[in-house]
């Protein structure tokens, strides 16, 4: 189940869950692996089954996710286990979508397959706590990131921002981008950064999907965001010069935090990196929506009032948020401080070792919390980026 684990752990599949699967003959030799790799392409259990071809008869096979018992883009699973002969199917955990859920099980024990259910199903979940949270609510896996000064600013006065963290620190993030189905960002952003909201890394898949909040003023028409296409989320229809204009109903023309999640999700966008700014991440992060936080603190002091990392009034105590430190480590010079927000749809961290060799943390949805964690290591020294 560790290696089914560690296959369905290498692809970006949303709207589709992440699913591995290994077969195991009866002699004990792993004679079949598979992975799914998104909409459309073969189910994991299904390519593990080509691949051990006549090995298959008599055999265990190991899967991450209930298989499914539904014709959909690809003919349904359970079936094609029976099929080929498996004799024992291991199961990490049910999938929650109302259309499987049990149903693939019982479509096996029916036919007289010997099913176990829910072997390592902790770690089959967190492989992709997003998909689990979507099912479950409807509502997207939504990560705050933020890039900080020591002293807790994110901008200075005068609105510039770039350049806080350091080059490794910003590498880093590009990691966290490049693991997101979409990266949201506020009018304000756009208008202060110009961003391009790209992966800059060599190897990657599929850039995520740039979205825009747009509110009351108009957006720059000149932005390099254009270049890309962006989903612009507004409370009314906009003329943009590329892209798709989601309209998303909301207060004084800013679009409704949870119906903007929601939008995302519907359009398979699953794991969603909010990226600010202060506005945006302020309204969201009081709508309960984030799951999760990573922020860069950098080792820089900006010596007096900039803008803080989330905007909006912090009235009294009783509005604070206990959140789970789950990581702290240094990223070149500056510090990446990581955590999750218990009872909030996640709750729980969970590790898995990927095949890099390389211990991943991922948050698992709907559990009691775990004790904090406290880790710093790593202390590498690094000039700052320019
Ligand atoms: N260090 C970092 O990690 C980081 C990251 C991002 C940004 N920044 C900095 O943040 C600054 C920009 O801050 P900002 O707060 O103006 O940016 P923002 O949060 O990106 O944008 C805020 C704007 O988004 C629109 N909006 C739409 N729906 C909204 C909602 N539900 N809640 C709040 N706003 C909504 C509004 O536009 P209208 O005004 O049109 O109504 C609002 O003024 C810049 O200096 C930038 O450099 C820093």
């Amino acid at each position: 189940m560790r290696r089914a684990i560690e296959l369905a752990a290498q692809h970006r599949t949303h709207p589709n869950p992440r699913v591995g699967a290994v077969v195991v003959a009866a002699s004990g030799e792993v004679v079949g692996e598979g992975a799914h790799h998104g909409v459309g392409q073969s189910h994991a259990e299904v390519l593990a089954l080509e691949q051990a071809g006549d090995l298959a008869r008599g055999s265990t096979l190991y899967v991450t996710l209930e298989p499914c018992n539904h014709l959909g883009r690809t003919p349904p699973c359970a079936p094609a286990i029976v099929e080929a002969g498996v004799a024992r199917v291991v199961v990490g955990v049910i999938d929650p979508d109302p259309g499987v859920s049990g149903s693939g099980v019982s479509r096996l024990r029916d036919a007289g397959v010997e099913v176990e259910v829910d072997v390592l199903g902790d770690e089959a979940e967190a492989v992709d706590p997003a998909y689990f949270r979507h099912r479950r609510t409807g509502l997207p896996f939504v990560t705050l990131k933020m890039a900080m000064t020591l002293d807790g600013s994110v901008a200075a006065s005068d609105l510039s921002s770039k350049w806080i963290t350091s080059e490794p620190a910003r590498s880093d993030a590009h990691v966290l981008r490049s693991a997101s189905d979409a990266l949201v960002v506020g009018a304000g952003t756009v208008r202060s950064d110009d961003p391009l909201l790209t992966v800059r890394l060599e190897a990657v898949e599929e850039q995520p999907v740039p979205v825009i909040v747009a509110g009351r003023q108009s957006l720059p028409l000149e932005s390099r965001i254009w270049e890309r296409s962006p989903i612009v989320i507004s409370t009314r229809p906009l003329g943009v010069p590329s892209g798709e204009v989601v309209v998303v109903p909301g207060d004084e023309e800013r679009p409704d935090p949870n119906g903007t999640a929601r939008a995302l999700a519907e359009r398979g966008l699953l794991d969603v990196l909010l990226e600010g700014g202060p506005n945006l991440a302020g309204s969201w992060w009081r709508a309960g929506l984030v799951g999760r936080g990573v922020l860069y603190v950098a080792a820089l002091v900006g010596g007096g009032r900039g803008l803080a990392p989330l905007e909006g009034d912090f009235a009294t105590m009783a509005e604070s948020q206990p959140v789970n430190i789950d990581d702290v480590r240094m990223v070149g010079p500056d510090m990446r401080i990581e955590f999750h927000v218990p009872h909030n749809g996640v709750s729980r961290e969970s590790r898995f070792l990927h095949s890099d060799g390389e211990e991943r943390r991922i948050l698992r949805p709907d559990e009691p919390p775990s004790p904090t964690s406290h880790r710093s290591g790593g202390r590498r020294q690094a000039g700052r980026g320019a």
